[in-house]
């Protein structure tokens, strides 16, 4: 986040801050969502906290508060005045985003379990990763310092694809499965390599002179992230509902990893 304020500083831009999965969760001890001019926050339905949809947007800025207010309910401003809806003006094009009364009672209920069931999940990841640092060739992918707090939305493993013969996440994940562990593979492509984002797909979408410029840039410069293209292959996650469990089922989550670790050349086998 320092960087990427950096770089908004520099040019004048503001920085949207996507946290949707970080609710508690902090970096340098500040709470995710205070970093950027606006925080947001998801409560879709596999959220720690939800109301089914919906969502939160944290500001500290006045004028970003107004024209989110505006935004969430057909661009009309209220000019500050308690005034009936029929005295606001539309003034931007937007729609309908409300949350209602019902979902925000429903979210509210869960701000007073949402401290104990972090605390457990705290907890058990923190004795989850006890156990993953002594199986070879799997890690925990966040090394969290004194400062950070996860907010453990997904308990994400990293596993080295040498030591596991370039087994796939979803053969990793169904074997896992096997064992009673509900691993899911994390994301099995880039955001870029998506379909929505392929030249032709684009161009129903903008105007000739901007699809051009899409097309030229995508020529010149393809997307290209090493790093993301290879986390795709080696990543299988727990959901946060997992970390819900008792200390003895994470252990035995651990010795699961750990059996399937030993075993990989019956893995391996089955390739060849
Ligand atoms: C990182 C991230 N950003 C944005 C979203 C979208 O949130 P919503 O579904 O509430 O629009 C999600 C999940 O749904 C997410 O995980």
């Amino acid at each position: 986040m320092p960087a990427l304020l950096e770089i908004g500083r520099r040019r004048g831009l503001h920085v949207l801050e996507d946290c949707a999965q970080a609710i508690d969760a902090t970096l340098s001890l500040q709470k995710a969502g205070t970093w950027g001019d606006l925080g947001t926050f998801s409560f879709q339905s596999n959220k720690t906290m939800t109301s089914g949809e919906g969502g939160l947007i944290l500001t500290n800025s006045p004028g970003l508060a107004e024209r989110i207010t505006a935004l969430r309910a057909f661009g009309r401003f209220n000019s500050g005045e308690a005034v009936r809806s029929s005295a606001l003006e539309c003034r931007q094009l937007s729609s309908n985003y409300r949350l209602s009364e019902f979902q925000s009672a429903v979210l509210l209920g869960q701000l007073d379990s949402f401290p104990a069931q972090d605390e457990r999940r705290q907890a058990n990841a923190a004795r989850l990763t006890h156990h993953i640092e002594r199986i070879p060739g799997l890690r925990h992918v966040r090394s969290l310092g004194a400062d950070m707090k996860h907010g453990y939305y997904y308990y994400v493993i990293r596993y080295d694809p040498q030591h596991f013969g370039q087994v796939s996440p979803d053969r990793l994940c169904q074997v896992l499965g096997a064992e009673g562990v509900p691993f899911v593979p994390g994301d099995r492509k880039p955001v870029y390599r998506h379909p929505v984002f392929q030249a032709e797909n684009v161009r129903p979408h903008l105007w000739p002179d901007a699809f051009a410029r899409y097309e030229d840039a995508l020529v010149r410069n393809p997307p290209q992230c090493p790093a993301a293209e290879e986390a795709c292959d080696c990543t299988i996650m727990l959901r946060h509902q997992v970390l819900l469990a008792e200390p003895t089922d994470i252990d035995d989550i651990a010795e699961a990893l750990s059996k399937v670790t030993r075993n990989v050349g019956e893995l391996l086998e089955e390739k060849n």
